[in-house]
């Protein structure tokens, strides 16, 4: 069966960019899943993302009580990032002094926002979407000028960081509570892979935790913490390791190097295959489902602009992300199962 509901893949008429759209499922509700800008190989390598990463956000929602299904938008940037110039001369006004300037990097950013916020225009509610990878609340507003399906508009609920990071938090103190007895992070070292809007939050709320940290780019180095290599960071000797950047950094390579005792972050995807979780188990690593530990900002957003929830209110069932995974830690050792299976059965059944 094809598992996904609708798929659009195009080339950006404003852009030329290849604009990707995977909507995996609406039976819960509208699908939600955020707008990834960010380079690839090549335009397949985008859609492969796209449709697992729509299909994370349909277990995701799921997990988290939402009504919603999984999407996800991807916009394919060349291999080395840069900005290529627009396919086509604007439609309208001055096709020959348009030529003559050089590649804009702001116009062709809001050239491919346009033509993502176009595309999920055409899909009619079906999909909205919101900040991801490479993207921000200002890109929101950009595509919010051809779709009224995008959350996290500076002018509504705005950055949904914060709220992740709330949220891993709250499955940290949750995982620590499982794995060592006590859910005070003050007590535990952490890992922390990748310093972006989300994991620098994260290490913002641990720092009065032993930290090691690291990022490809130096400038987000964490004062009071240990800066490493990825490469190290990932192998850390520590309690918990939260990979907070992009997924599939737990493979058949990786696990055995692992020093830590648990894992919980907000990257989504970490396993590169469902099978790894079954060697963390083994290893007796205590992995959290990044399905359940990332929900923050969908919960936040979505609770703030569609439910009527104060901020207060949305901060509190976010909160709830630790009730969550604290449940099914406890089912999945009295079921005897890696909490990555029981997590997928869960979705699925609710999904
Ligand atoms: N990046 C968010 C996620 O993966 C996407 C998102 C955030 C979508 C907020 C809607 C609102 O969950």
């Amino acid at each position: 069966m094809f598992p996904h509901e609708r798929v659009v893949v195009r080339r950006g008429p404003e852009s030329g960019l290849p604009i990707i759209v995977a909507v995996h499922s609406t039976s819960r509700g509208p699908a939600i899943g955020g707008c990834r800008l960010k380079s690839y190989p090549d335009w397949r390598a985008g859609l492969s993302d796209a449709l697992r990463l729509s299909a994370a956000m349909t277990d995701k929602c799921a997990l988290a009580g939402l009504p919603h299904g999984g999407g996800k938008t991807v916009v394919v940037l060349p291999p080395d990032g840069a900005w290529s110039r627009p396919a086509a001369q604007p439609l309208h006004g001055d096709a020959s002094r348009a030529a003559a300037q050089p590649p804009d990097g702001d116009a062709s950013r809001a050239a491919a926002l346009h033509d993502v916020g176009t595309t999920i225009a055409e899909l009619a509610g079906a999909y909205a979407t919101g900040p991801d990878v490479g993207t921000g609340p200002d890109d929101m507003a950009v595509i919010g000028e051809r779709t009224e399906h995008v959350f996290c508009r500076p002018d509504r609920s705005g950055d949904s960081s914060p709220a992740t990071a709330a949220g891993t938090v709250a499955a940290l103190r949750a995982l620590c509570e499982h794995r060592f007895g006590s859910p005070d992070l003050s007590r535990r070292s952490f890992a922390i892979l990748g310093l972006g809007r989300v994991g620098g939050a994260i290490a913002g709320l641990l720092r009065d935790s032993r930290l090691v940290v690291s990022d490809l780019d130096e400038s987000r180095r964490v004062p009071g913490a240990a800066w490493t290599s990825p490469e190290e960071c990932l192998r850390a000797d520590v309690d918990v390791l939260v990979p907070a950047a992009l997924g599939g950094v737990l493979t058949a390579a990786t696990v055995p190097t692992l020093r830590c005792a648990a894992i919980a972050g907000p990257a989504n995807n970490q396993l590169d295959r469902d099978d790894t979780a079954a060697l963390l188990y083994d290893r007796g690593i205590v992995f959290a489902p990044d399905a359940v530990v990332s929900a923050g900002g969908i919960i936040y957003a979505t609770g703030i602009e569609l439910r009527g929830r104060t901020p207060a209110e949305a901060r509190a069932d976010v909160e709830a992300i630790g009730d969550t995974l604290g449940r099914l830690l406890r089912a999945a050792a009295a079921q005897g199962l890696p909490p990555a299976e029981v997590a997928r059965r869960m979705a699925a059944t609710a999904a």
